[in-house]
C-alpha cells in the first residue's frame, strides 16, 4: 500500500489537470449505502412492497410514469439523506482543485456533497436531486420543496414534479456528456473511485483519457482494472487521508 501511495502522490505532485471520476463509493463514508456491494441497495429485498419489482426497475422513468407514489416513496427512503455531510474524499478533492491541481470532478452521484464540500466545477453526469421538474409545466423546485409536498410531490398546475437525475432507461445530458469527454480527454491524471465501472455510458468515460497517469482506487476490482497504470484496492478515506496529509505540508492547511 505504501508504495503505490508514494506513487499516487508523486503524480498529484506532478499535475495540474487532474480529473476524478467518482462513483457511490466516494460518498458511503458520509452514511450513503452504494449500489453494487454485498451490502448496497440492489442486494436488498424490495419485491413485497413494490410489486416484484427490483431496485434497478423501481428506479426507471418507465416506473416513475406507471407508479410515481411507489417511486417517490423508495426514492426518499433509500437515496435521500439529508443529514450527509461530506468526507474526507469529497473535501480532498476540493481542496487539490483550490490548490490548482485538479480541472473537474465527473461524478456518477446526485447527493450534491462535492458541491457541499466546496468542489466548484462538478459534472454530474446522472443529474442532480437537488433540483426537480414539473412534468406537466416545467416548472422547477428543491429538494426541500419537494419532501414538503407530500408523495407524489405535485406542482401547483397538479403535475407530477420529478426529480432532475438520470433514470433507467433515459438518456444523459449532452452538455454535461461532451464537457465531461473533454475534461478527461484534456487531463493530465485520471482518478478513478468508488465506483464499479459497471454502468454505461458513465464507465465509457474513462476511455477519453490519453495520459500515462491512470489511477483506479476501489476496494472491488472493475472491469478496467487492466487498463490502469495504477490500481489501489484501498478504503478511500484511507488513500484520500495521505493525499491530505500531502497538501498539508506542501500547502498548508
Ligand atoms: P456501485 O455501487 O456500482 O459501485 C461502488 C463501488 O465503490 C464498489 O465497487 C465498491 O467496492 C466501492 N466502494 C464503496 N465504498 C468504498 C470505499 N469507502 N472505499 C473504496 N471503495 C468503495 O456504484 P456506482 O459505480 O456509482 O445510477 O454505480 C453507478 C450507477 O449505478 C449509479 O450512479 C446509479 C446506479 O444504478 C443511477 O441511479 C442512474
Amino acid at each position: 500500500m505504501d508504495e503505490k501511495i508514494e506513487r499516487l502522490l508523486s503524480w498529484i505532485d506532478k499535475s495540474q489537470k487532474i480529473v476524478f471520476l467518482g462513483g457511490a463509493g466516494v460518498s458511503t463514508d458520509s452514511g450513503i449505502a452504494d449500489f453494487r456491494s454485498s451490502t448496497g441497495l440492489y442486494s436488498g429485498d424490495f419485491r413485497d412492497a413494490y410489486g416484484q419489482a427490483r431496485a434497478e426497475e423501481i428506479l426507471s422513468g418507465g416506473y416513475l410514469k406507471r407508479f410515481p407514489e411507489r417511486f417517490y416513496r423508495f426514492y426518499f427512503e433509500n437515496l435521500i439523506f439529508p443529514g450527509a455531510k461530506p468526507n474526507i474524499v469529497h473535501c480532498t478533492l476540493a481542496r487539490l482543485e483550490q490548490i490548482g491541481k485538479l480541472s473537474a470532478v465527473v461524478t456518477q452521484n446526485i447527493d450534491g456533497l462535492h458541491e457541499s464540500a466546496g468542489s466548484r466545477r462538478v459534472l454530474c453526469l446522472h443529474g442532480s436531486s437537488a433540483s426537480n421538474t414539473c412534468m406537466k409545466c416545467g416548472q422547477k423546485y428543491s429538494l426541500a420543496d419537494i419532501q414538503n409536498m407530500g408523495v407524489p410531490p405535485k406542482c401547483i398546475c397538479d403535475g407530477i414534479v420529478r426529480p432532475d437525475v438520470v433514470l433507467f432507461g433515459e438518456s444523459l445530458d449532452a452538455e454535461v456528456m461532451s464537457e465531461s469527454a473533454e475534461c478527461i480527454s484534456n487531463a493530465d491524471m485520471l482518478i478513478v473511485g468508488g465506483t464499479s465501472l459497471a454502468v454505461f455510458p458513465a464507465a465509457m468515460f474513462v476511455q477519453y483519457y490519453r495520459g500515462e497517469k491512470f489511477v483506479i482506487i476501489n476496494r472491488d476490482a472493475t472491469p478496467y482494472d487492466m487498463a490502469a497504470r495504477l490500481v489501489i484496492r484501498e478504503p478511500l478515506g484511507e488513500v484520500f487521508g495521505a493525499v491530505e496529509r500531502y497538501i498539508d505540508e506542501f500547502y498548508g492547511r
